[in-house]
């Protein structure tokens, strides 16, 4: 039992709901956890603008349980069952879950076989239509306890994905420096605690490998098990964490571009170091890392990168006078390690 326990007293009906929910992108990262998707750090993520999965679940009431998903107007089966198997693992928390049947479309603002996540984006839309239906079966109003049950009840489906339901700066998982934070769902970083220069970004997606990736990231989360440096690894990111919030209430672009980069490396160096080893960086993400460098040495410019577990690089530059020059190397430099001149243009703003 804990706060987000469903209630016993519902009244169930048929019922359309539609939300959208984005796409985020961790600046700390999270890999490795335990038992009930609980991390084995903290991680923060800055909530993504443009790259949103679009829900829309139809609840037909008192039917025998199913889940039939359509994405992108296509029936896919296999997601179906991974959705019935996630809906079957909540019950605890929304007792009438399993008592209907589902039909889930879903679309996503971003090319599917772009490479980028969708599942951060795809069971924060999920939880977000499941808790408005929650709050009209049980009549329960409170918007703030329902926002932090969606970010619970999205993280028991795809970890980062309880980052997606906040705007801005948003942290997963408890740590001394940030106020009420929790293993069990995420927080609004203080947006009194961000310097300005940090609340306007851009990330451009160069697509440098679209399609499926050779380890899924629960199998690389998997790994840290016997990686025998997780232990360092875990206490290195609740280190940075100290070191962040002092960059980001000071507007240290440089500090903040050292400890962007350092995570994201570190991330495919864990992978590296597992047992059996696996690389998801390919050619064009170590040609773009290097000439990203080159670049920054000669102009002084604030370009820099992060990774996901994939082999697309997001690259991070401020919103400001430089932008110009910025996005004119990306086009002439970049752009031409992608597979197919993929790039998806997407900013924070809070
Ligand atoms: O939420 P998952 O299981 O897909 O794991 C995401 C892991 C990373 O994207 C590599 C890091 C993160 O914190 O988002």
């Amino acid at each position: 039992m804990n706060e987000f326990s469903g209630d016993q007293n519902f009244k169930i009906s048929n019922q359309k709901v539609t939300e959208s929910c984005p796409s985020n992108i961790a600046l700390i990262k999270y890999w490795g956890k335990y038992e009930k998707q609980i991390p084995a750090n903290p991680s923060i993520s800055y909530t993504l603008n443009l790259c949103k999965t679009n829900t829309e679940m139809e609840f037909v009431a008192d039917e025998t349980f199913s889940v039939q998903t359509f994405l992108a107007g296509k029936e896919e089966v296999k997601f179906a069952e991974k959705i019935a198997k996630y809906f079957r693992s909540i019950e605890e928390y929304l007792p009438w879950i399993l008592k209907g049947k589902y039909i889930i479309k879903t679309e996503n603002t971003f090319p599917h076989s772009s490479g980028i996540a969708s599942s951060a984006s795809g069971f924060g839309a999920i939880a977000k239509c499941l808790m408005t239906l929650d709050q009209s079966f049980s009549g329960q109003t409170d918007e703030c306890f329902t926002l932090k049950k969606a970010s619970f009840i999205a993280r028991l489906g795809s970890g980062s994905a309880c980052r997606s339901l906040y705007d801005g700066l948003v942290v997963w998982g408890e740590t001394k420096e940030v106020y009420e934070s929790s293993d069990l769902f995420a927080v609004q970083y203080p947006n009194d605690e961000v310097h300005d220069v940090f609340r306007s970004f851009n990330d451009w997606v160069l697509l440098i490998h679209e399609g499926e990736k050779a380890v899924s990231s629960t199998v690389g989360h998997g790994l840290m098990n016997t990686n025998p440096y997780a232990e360092r690894r875990f206490q290195e990111a609740h280190e940075n964490f100290a070191t962040l919030k002092k960059i980001l209430k000071q507007g240290d672009m440089n500090a903040f571009i050292q400890l962007v980069e350092h995570e994201a490396l570190t991330l495919h160096a864990m992978m590296m170091m597992s047992e059996p080893a696996f690389i998801l960086m390919q050619a064009g993400t170590l040609a773009v890392i290097n000439k990203i460098w080159e670049f920054r040495k000669e102009t002084n410019l604030p370009l820099f990168f992060t990774l996901d577990a994939g082999a697309n690089v997001h690259l991070l530059f401020p919103s400001n006078k430089d932008e110009d020059k910025i996005t004119e190397f990306i086009i002439k430099e970049l752009v031409q390690h992608t597979q197919n001149n993929g790039v998806v243009k997407d900013m924070m703003r809070f």
